[in-house]
């Protein structure tokens, strides 16, 4: 039987709640980690769309790194990181821009607007929103790190109900491109756009304390905590871009940083709308 006073009490808590998220941005960063699956992008989509019709003013930064390393190894070309970050050179700029660009921004565009949402996918590029150098300042490397970004465009399309879904590839005042972690694109959308929320989907229920046992999981932590746990190499790899990343963008003002599991159904909205606590919270002290 459908309890309708259940029901009318679930929508008066909620109420409040809705009210204060209106008002304020929020980036989500999409981990090409959580794209793996056709599926998960479906769930994943399906939860976007049901914030952005709630009326909440949403960013996505995408990621897609499996699909990446998928077209690098069809040419022969072995993908490599270094601190979590893509060694970049010329030719694997060339599929990482065709990759992200080309295929999977258009493809959760394409996603999300069937849904009816209007989705505009945009790079770093358009209208030099971005604007990158070299992270070494060397010519030959071409992992990017932002010099600024102009919130302008974005604050356009926000405030006019389009939903921004941006690919991490931003050039220099030259039109060199520079392939930047997406992590880092997230949390510098959210410090430029004084946003209240990150939120990173990725594949791991956390950050764990022993690599691949979920019941480690660590479900609150302070700056002091996440330096101490990259001091003992707990936090490597991909995890490195994603907590900085939180740590910088707490420290301009993003009241909450979270990153949560993107494999697990309504990840997002258990996040976002509930207070059920899911993946892990950075928070500043
Ligand atoms: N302490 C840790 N806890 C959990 N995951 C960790 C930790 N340290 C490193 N990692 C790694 O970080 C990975 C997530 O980062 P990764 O870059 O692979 O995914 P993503 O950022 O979601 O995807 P993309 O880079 O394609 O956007 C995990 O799969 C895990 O291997
Ligand atoms: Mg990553």
């Amino acid at each position: 039987m459908i309890d309708h006073f259940g029901t009318i009490k679930v929508l008066k808590n909620f109420l409040p709640l809705l009210g204060t998220l209106k008002k304020n941005t929020i980036v989500i960063k999409f981990g090409g980690a959580a794209m793996t699956d056709i599926t998960l992008i479906h769930d994943i989509i399906e939860d976007i769309v049901l914030l952005h019709n709630l009326g909440l003013k949403l960013i996505i930064v995408h990621g897609g790194g499996p699909m990446i390393n998928f077209w690098l190894n069809k040419i022969n070309i072995k993908p490599m990181f270094e601190n979590g970050l893509r060694v970049t050179d010329e030719k694997t700029l060339e599929v990482v821009e065709m990759v992200l660009c080309g295929k999977i921004n258009g493809e959760l565009v394409n996603l999300l607007n069937i849904n009816n949402v209007q989705a505009i996918g945009l790079s770093g590029k358009d209208a030099g929103f971005i604007i990158a150098n070299s992270i070494d300042n060397s010519p030959s490397n071409l992992i990017g790190k932002i010099i600024s970004i102009d919130p302008t465009l974005i604050n356009l399309l926000i405030n006019n109900n389009y939903l921004p879904v941006v690919a991490p590839i931003a050039s220099n005042l030259r039109g060199q491109s520079y392939n930047i972690n997406a992590d880092i694109v997230a949390g510098e959308i959210a410090c430029a756009m004084n946003a209240h929320q990150l939120i990173i989907l990725t594949d791991t229920p956390g950050i764990l304390l022993k690599a691949s046992d979920p019941t480690t999981l660590l479900s609150s932590l302070d700056i002091i905590k996440v330096k101490t746990l990259i001091h003992q190499n707990v936090i490597t790899g991909g995890m490195l871009p994603k907590v900085n990343c939180c740590l910088k963008a707490i420290s301009q003002g993003t009241s909450s940083t979270h990153i949560i599991d993107g494999r697990v159904p309504h990840s997002l909205l258990l996040s976002l709308l509930t207070d059920y606590t899911i993946g892990s919270t950075i928070r500043s002290c």
